[in-house]
């Protein structure tokens, strides 16, 4: 199906000087890389996307090499910066969500997601040793950008008393009562899982010290969390986008996103997913902490 249908950019560095080339794939082109975190295109943030100027240069490379379709392999950012690319070009666009922070809306899981909310569990469950050993209290914080779906998982998945996100305000007398509360129930150790988006966790962390009697450390998981081998469940994400993608190509019109919905990859307009939030579903929350009672 891929065969001859594709092409990507890539930049080459030969003698100190960085050179942009188009390679022709096909499905033999990406075999190996299945089980590698990253990307084999190096793409990355790119500074002079963000002005128009950037944009518009980026639809005339577009025409001029006579690109038909684009996929935008990225999360709610990427997905944002094609849809400003949409204004200057006619090559049509498809996203395919990829991001650990899971916020675009149109589909419940974005490619590595699931991968990282693994590492970040990995990583607690390691850091819990301490914890019940030394009958302290930690508060890990995980990426997520300005939202709260991949602490979320994780808080629910290590069994985390606290879970704290950007979309649920928090007062830190609630946080101080229900640490008292629980070492009150003969609770010695604990897990706070606070997203990178609540703002500055190293001092909340000694706040909570300081007004509870408890001992509480912090510990940030940080960018081990966008990468590594993906999960099977990544992987398995990946290659039904990547199909459906292919599809949307071949027999849509207009700029589109692909998704998880309801159990079927789907299709939606790139412009809505853009200009809707994807909500937090407020259950993970209330079920984490019934469930850390
Ligand atoms: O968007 C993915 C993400 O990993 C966020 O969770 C995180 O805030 C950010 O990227 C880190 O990237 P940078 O170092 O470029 O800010």
């Amino acid at each position: 199906m891929f065969e001859g249908a594709s092409g990507y950019w890539f930049q080459e560095r030969v003698g100190g000087l960085d050179y942009k080339c188009i390679h022709s794939v096909n499905a033999r082109s990406v075999g190996g890389i299945l089980e590698l975190g990253g990307t084999i295109l190096h793409t990355s943030r790119c500074l002079e996307f963000k002005r128009r100027e950037g944009i518009k240069k980026a639809a005339k490379s577009l025409s001029s090499k006579h690109v038909d379709g684009l996929v935008v392999i990225g999360g709610n950012g990427s997905f944002k910066g094609a849809l400003e690319l949409a204004a200057f070009t006619d090559t049509m666009l498809v996203g395919v969500p990829a991001s650990i922070d899971n916020d675009v809306f149109g589909t419940e899981e974005t490619i590595g997601f699931d991968t990282a909310a693994n590492t970040a569990v990995t990583e607690i469950d390691k850091i819990r040793d301490t914890a019940v050993s030394h009958e302290r209290v930690f508060m890990i914080e995980v990426m997520g950008r300005e939202r709260g779906f991949l602490a979320s998982a994780v808080g629910l998945t290590v069994g985390a008393e606290i879970i704290l996100v950007p979309e649920v305000k928090y007062r830190k007398m609630n946080i101080f009562e229900a640490i008292r509360e629980n070492i009150a129930k003969g609770k010695k150790s604990g897990l706070i899982v606070a997203a990178e988006g609540i703002g500055d966790t190293r001092m909340l962390a000694r706040q909570i010290q300081r007004n509870t009697k408890a001992d509480v450390r912090l510990s940030i998981i940080g960018y081990a969390q966008r990468g590594g081998s993906p999960t099977a469940r990544s992987r398995l994400l990946a290659s039904l986008f990547a199909e459906k993608a292919v599809d949307v190509l071949l027999n849509e019109d207009d700029n589109k996103i692909v998704g998880l919905q309801n159990g079927r990859i789907e299709s939606l307009d790139l412009q809505r997913s853009c200009e809707t939030e994807k909500v937090l579903d407020p259950n993970l929350l209330n079920l984490a902490a019934a469930l850390a009672t």
